[in-house]
This record gives C-alpha cells, sequence and structure tokens, in this order.
C-alpha cells in the first residue's frame, strides 16, 4: 500500500480552494503511485519521465491548472511510450514465432517470447521454456512459474509489473538445459528484449541466462549474493525456481537476493519478525 500523505487535498480555512501545499503533496503523491507501480519510464536512463516533464516545464508550478495540464500531458507521454514498446516487441516476437535457427524448432508448439509490462523497472531471465510453457506460449506458467510468482509477490510486486523472458525461445526436448549453439542463436531475441524495456534491474534464474547474457564461466551458487553491473544495469544471479522447489533449504539464500534487488529499486524490505 503507498499511504496518502497528509490525505486528500485540503482547503485553506478562508477559501474553498485546495491549499498550493495540499495540491504539492497529492501530486507528490500520484507521482509515487506512479512510481511504485512500476511507471517510471526512463527515456534513456536517467530522470523519471515525471521529473523530466518537470524539468521541462521549468521546476515545480504553483498553477493548478498547469498541474492538471502537465498531469494530462505525463499520462499520454507514458501510454504512447508503453504502445510505442509493445510494437517494438510484438515486431520481434512475430519474428520468434517463426524462427529457425537452431534445431528447436522442429519440436516446439508454440514458441514463448515474454510477457510483463514493456517499461518494468524490473526483468526475470530463466533457462527456456518448459512442458507447460510449450503448450501455452508464455514463461514460467508451471510448477516453477508458480514459485516465481510466489517469489515476485513477496517483493510485494505481481507479475504484471514486471517483465519475464528466457533465454531460448522454444522448449528443449524432455526438459535438457539448451545446447551452448542454441543459447547463441536465440540470445539476439533476449538482447533487443532488454533494449526496450530498459529495466533498471536484472534478475538472472539459474545458471543458464548467467552463462548466456553475462558470459560467466562460475556457478549460480558462486555468483550468488553479489550485484554485477553489466552495460550500466545492475545484475543480480539467483537460483532457478525449479531448482529451489528441489533445494527448498536455499530458497532462504534466493530471498537474500531479492531482498537485494528491492533495495536497489528503492522497494520497502520487510525488516526481521
Ligand atoms: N523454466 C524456465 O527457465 N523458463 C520457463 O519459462 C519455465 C521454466
Amino acid at each position: 500500500m503507498i499511504a496518502r500523505p497528509g490525505g486528500e487535498p485540503t482547503s485553506d480555512a478562508a477559501s474553498s480552494e485546495p491549499s498550493l501545499a495540499a495540491i504539492a503533496r497529492d501530486l507528490a503523491f500520484r507521482l509515487e503511485v506512479i512510481r511504485q507501480l512500476g511507471w517510471i519510464v526512463p527515456l534513456g536512463k536517467g530522470a523519471p519521465l515525471s521529473e523530466r516533464a518537470e524539468d521541462a516545464a521549468g521546476g515545480t508550478a504553483a498553477d493548478p491548472v498547469r498541474d492538471s495540464e502537465r498531469d494530462a500531458d505525463l499520462d499520454a507521454d507514458l501510454d504512447a511510450e508503453l504502445d510505442r514498446r509493445r510494437e517494438l516487441l510484438d515486431v520481434i516476437a512475430r519474428e520468434v514465432a517463426g524462427c529457425v535457427a537452431c534445431p528447436l524448432c522442429e519440436s516446439r508448439t508454440r514458441t514463448v517470447f515474454g510477457v510483463g509490462d514493456p517499461s518494468a523497472r524490473l526483468m526475470f531471465i530463466g533457462e527456456a521454456p518448459g512442458f507447460d510453457e510449450d503448450r501455452l506460449g508464455e514463461p514460467f506458467v508451471g510448477k516453477a512459474g508458480q514459485l516465481l510468482d510466489r517469489m515476485i509477490a513477496a517483493m510485494g510486486l505481481r507479475r504484471e509489473q514486471v517483465y519475464i523472458a528466457n533465454v531460448v525461445k522454444c522448449r528443449p526436448p524432455q526438459n535438457r538445459a539448451p545446447e551452448a549453439r542454441e543459447a547463441v542463436a536465440c540470445l539476439p531475441y533476449l538482447r533487443r528484449q532488454i533494449d526496450i524495456v530498459r529495466p533498471e534491474v536484472i534478475c538472472l534464474l539459474g545458471n543458464t541466462p548467467l552463462r548466456a547474457v553475462l558470459g560467466s564461466s562460475e556457478g549460480i551458487t558462486r555468483a550468488r549474493g553479489r550485484v554485477i553491473e553489466w552495460q550500466d544495469t545492475p545484475v543480480v544471479p539467483t537460483f532457478h525456481p525449479a531448482y529451489l522447489l528441489r533445494n527448498t533449504a536455499d530458497k532462504r539464500l534466493a530471498w537474500e537476493d531479492l531482498q537485494t534487488v528491492m533495495r536497489l529499486l528503492g522497494l520497502e524490505v520487510p525488516g526481521p519478525g
């Protein structure tokens, strides 16, 4: 929950108009809602769109009419930017649907492109689709996906607020780990997804994305517990949910990693107890 500071805009005692302080508080609240819902859209890393709009207008205005006009402009900018990203992702998804770059195309039922908010602040990257994903065309919808959903919920987020993709977009037979040549063939699609979503933080789930994205030769057990700077983006490697289903004792370590992600995003981390 986002607490509304100071309640609804209040009126000056002597007038029916809301006070400037109340308007400023209300505006700050609404910007915080936008921020916490993942709607901060850094157009080119740096200032959130909300701040850019304020800068462009020459600082915080005290004019309520201008404020509401600026709010409407901001909403329109955000919608347009979301549409633009959605369209760009759709173009790649269509390419992926027709991809024959590696032999996995022969055995797939459906390609599994990615899902979530095209301007998400957080992106999870997994390995490859499994049985359920191959049938439904969506990443992380089987048992491992249910655990990932719970991990996301534990962070105070919803699945729709993050972006979820895999290194490999087609199911490897018998759910085996993707071979290096399959990951290499598929990686350009993931790179383009990352470029479009431009997440503030990337969380890698297991060995396959660790190796494919970072080129790491370490295993996940050694690599996790750290923040790795990759192309100006902090990357947090952690265990794959499927591994955590088999090794429940390591959920504690995964939770530590998720708390690191939360800190990087400025989300409130629950205290002990
Ligand atoms: N495991 C993955 O790595 N990705 C999925 O989409 C499902 C299971």
